[in-house]
């Protein structure tokens, strides 16, 4: 029997209806949440996620403000209009578009953004209360991945969880997330040397590689939900993810779509983060 997808564009709608009512009660206490992305060059693919969260944030209410600059920009420019931000009391959330130009330390530029508006999570500060349990704020992609396994009812507790790719942005953070919530979890990344045995196990499958359609249904656990936080274009310039949709189908439980999946969950996640960030400056949550 064919998986029942897990739909992220209808969730992150019903999510994103949710915060109406918090963003009107904050924007009248004169804290309307502000959150700032910042994007170094032109990667085609980062100014379309730039230009979604930034339309994503004028739909639910948010002010945005958006600073692009040249490539060959100094770390140093970089670095100082964080500082503003920093200094900035419209700004409640800080974004730093990564991938960064080669010549930037990403870990320097993460660093100088403040720990109070990090909304990605990526702080060290906030990556340490993330690995002791007390999360300040969760990454927005294995944020809105955990979202999703709760809508659909799925409890990691005691379930084989292979998370395939070890990012800072995904697959570390995911897989701390499901241990927290005690499944016994497995990172598996391009070293791994048999990455079918791994997955042939997995109650639950996260996938961030960036390699488009590498995990097929023969390397699934028959039941198996999946997740697929990867978006590639195909050669035939259609989007596709990281699990190749047709045939684990088959196979899986659940399965989240490309696109439709895990993308509109990320964005939904940041604008979360960015309501709390604003509602800790306004005192009415800590
Ligand atoms: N590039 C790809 N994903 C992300 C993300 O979640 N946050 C930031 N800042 N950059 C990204």
């Amino acid at each position: 029997m064919a998986a029942i997808p897990i739909d992220g564009t209808a969730l992150a709608r019903t999510l994103r209806e949710g915060f109406r009512d918090r963003v009107t009660a904050l924007a009248a206490a004169g804290h309307q949440p502000g959150l700032a992305v910042l994007l170094v060059g032109g990667d085609p693919a980062s100014q379309v996620y730039v230009r979604n969260k930034v339309n994503a944030c004028a739909a639910a209410g948010l002010l945005s403000e958006r600073i692009s600059l040249p490539a060959d920009t100094g770390p140093e420019v970089l670095l100082a209009r964080i500082r503003e931000l920093n200094a900035d009391p419209r700004i409640h959330g800080i974004l730093v578009q990564l991938p960064l130009p080669r010549h930037f330390d990403e870990t320097a530029v993460l660093d100088a953004v403040a720990p109070d508006k990090d909304v990605d999570g990526f702080h060290p500060e906030n990556v340490g209360a993330l690995v002791q349990g007390r999360a300040r704020f969760i990454p927005c992609t294995p944020y809105g991945v955990l979202r999703m396994l709760e809508h659909a009812g799925v409890n990691p507790a005691g379930q084989e969880a292979v998370v395939i790719g070890r990012s800072n942005i995904v697959g570390k953070p995911m897989a701390l997330l499901l241990t927290a919530r005690d499944a016994t979890v497995t990172v598996c990344h391009s070293r791994t040397r048999d990455l079918r045995c791994h997955t042939r196990r997995a109650d639950l499958l996260v996938v961030a590689t960036g390699r488009p359609r590498m995990v097929t249904g023969d390397m699934l656990k028959p039941g198996a939900v999946v997740i697929d936080v990867g978006i590639n274009r195909g050669a035939d310039g259609k989007l596709c993810g990281d699990v190749d949709y047709e045939s684990c189908r088959e196979v899986a439980s659940r399965i989240t779509p490309v696109p439709g999946g895990v993308g509109p969950m990320t964005i939904t996640m940041l604008l979360e983060n960015t309501i709390v960030a604003a509602e800790r400056r306004a005192g009415i949550r800590s």
